[in-house]
C-alpha cells in the first residue's frame, strides 16, 4: 500500500527538475497527479503511466489567475477531488547572481508575479475545494536561501522569504478547516537547469558540499521522502512548519 494511495495532487513546475521528481515519487505512492507547468509535461506524465501511475499534464502559467483557477477546474473534472496542493513552480535556475544594486525593477516584479503570486494563487484556489471534504495538505516549497541570508539573488531570497510567513499564516487561518500548511526548505540541489549552469555556479556548489554534514551533491531525489510524509497522514498534526533539507548545512 502506498502513502499516498487515494489521494489527488496538484504539483506546479514538475515538467522538469525536483517538481517531476515529486510527482514520479507521489505516483509511485499511489497518488493522482497532475503537473501544471509553462513547459511541456508529457515526458514525465508518460515516464509515471508506464509504470502503472495516473497523471495528467496542464500547461499552465502560475502567475495568472484564471489559469490557475482553470487548473483547479479540470482537476476536479478529472479526479473529482484535490488533498494535496505543491505550489513548486518557481523562477530560480537561470537567475544570474548580482549585487541587488543592480537588479531592476520590472525583474524583480516578473520573479514576485511567478514565486509568491503563484504560490498565492494556487493556494486560494485550491482550498475552498479541501474545506469541502475538510482536509488537506499544501506543501509549499521555500529554500534554505533563507535561513543562510545568501547574497546576489535578493528577489529570490526575499519571494521564499514570503513563503515561508505564507506557510505560518495560512496554517493558523486554516487549522479549523483541517487543512495543514507546511514548506520543505532545500538546499542548492543539482537538478537538470542547476547542473547544466555547474560551471558558473561551481563557487556556491562548492560552499554547499564544504558546509554540509553530508559532503556530496544535493539531488532532486533527496527531498522526495520529505514531501511525500508533508502530503501523507503520517504528518497530520504538523503544520506551520518549514524542514530545511539540504544535507545538514543549515540547523535551526
Ligand atoms: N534547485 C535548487 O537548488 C533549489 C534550492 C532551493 C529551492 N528550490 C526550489 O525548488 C523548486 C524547483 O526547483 P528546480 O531546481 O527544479 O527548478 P527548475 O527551474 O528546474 O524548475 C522550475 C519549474 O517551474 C516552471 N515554471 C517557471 N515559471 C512558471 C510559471 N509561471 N508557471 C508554471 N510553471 C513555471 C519551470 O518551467 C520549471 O519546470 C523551485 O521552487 C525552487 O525555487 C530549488
Amino acid at each position: 500500500m502506498g502513502k499516498l494511495d487515494g489521494r489527488v495532487a496538484i504539483i506546479t513546475g514538475a515538467a522538469q527538475g525536483i517538481g517531476a521528481a515529486y510527482a514520479r515519487r507521489f505516483a509511485e505512492e499511489g497518488a493522482k497527479v497532475v503537473i501544471a507547468d509553462i513547459l511541456d509535461s508529457t515526458n514525465v506524465v508518460n515516464t509515471i503511466k508506464q509504470s502503472g501511475g495516473d497523471a495528467i499534464g496542464l500547461t499552465v502559467d502560475v502567475s495568472d489567475k484564471l489559469q490557475v483557477r482553470e487548473m483547479v477546474k479540470t482537476t476536479i473534472e478529472t479526479y473529482g477531488k484535490i488533498d494535496v496542493m505543491v505550489p513548486n513552480a518557481a523562477m530560480f535556475a537561470h537567475l544570474e547572481r548580482r549585487s541587488f544594486l543592480e537588479i531592476d525593477v520590472d525583474e524583480w516584479d516578473a520573479l514576485m508575479a511567478v514565486n509568491v503570486r503563484g504560490v498565492f494563487l494556487c493556494c486560494q484556489a485550491v482550498v475552498p475545494e479541501m474545506k469541502k471534504q475538510g482536509y488537506g495538505k499544501i506543501v509549499n516549497i521555500a529554500s534554505s536561501t533563507v535561513q543562510m541570508g545568501v547574497p546576489w539573488m535578493l528577489h529570490y531570497v526575499s519571494s521564499k522569504g514570503a513563503v515561508d510567513a505564507m506557510t505560518r499564516a495560512m496554517a493558523r487561518e486554516l487549522g479549523d478547516d483541517g487543512i495543514r500548511v507546511n514548506s520543505i526548505a532545500p538546499g542548492l540541489t543539482m537538478s537538470e537547469q542547476v547542473e547544466a549552469r555547474r560551471d558558473d555556479l561551481q563557487a556556491n556548489v562548492a560552499m554547499s558540499m564544504t558546509a554540509r554534514a553530508f559532503k556530496r551533491d544535493e539531488l532532486p531525489d533527496d527531498l522526495v521522502g520529505t514531501a511525500v510524509f508533508l502530503a501523507s497522514a503520517d504528518s497530520d498534526f504538523m503544520t506551520g512548519q518549514t524542514i530545511v533539507v539540504d544535507g545538514g548545512l543549515v540547523t535551526h
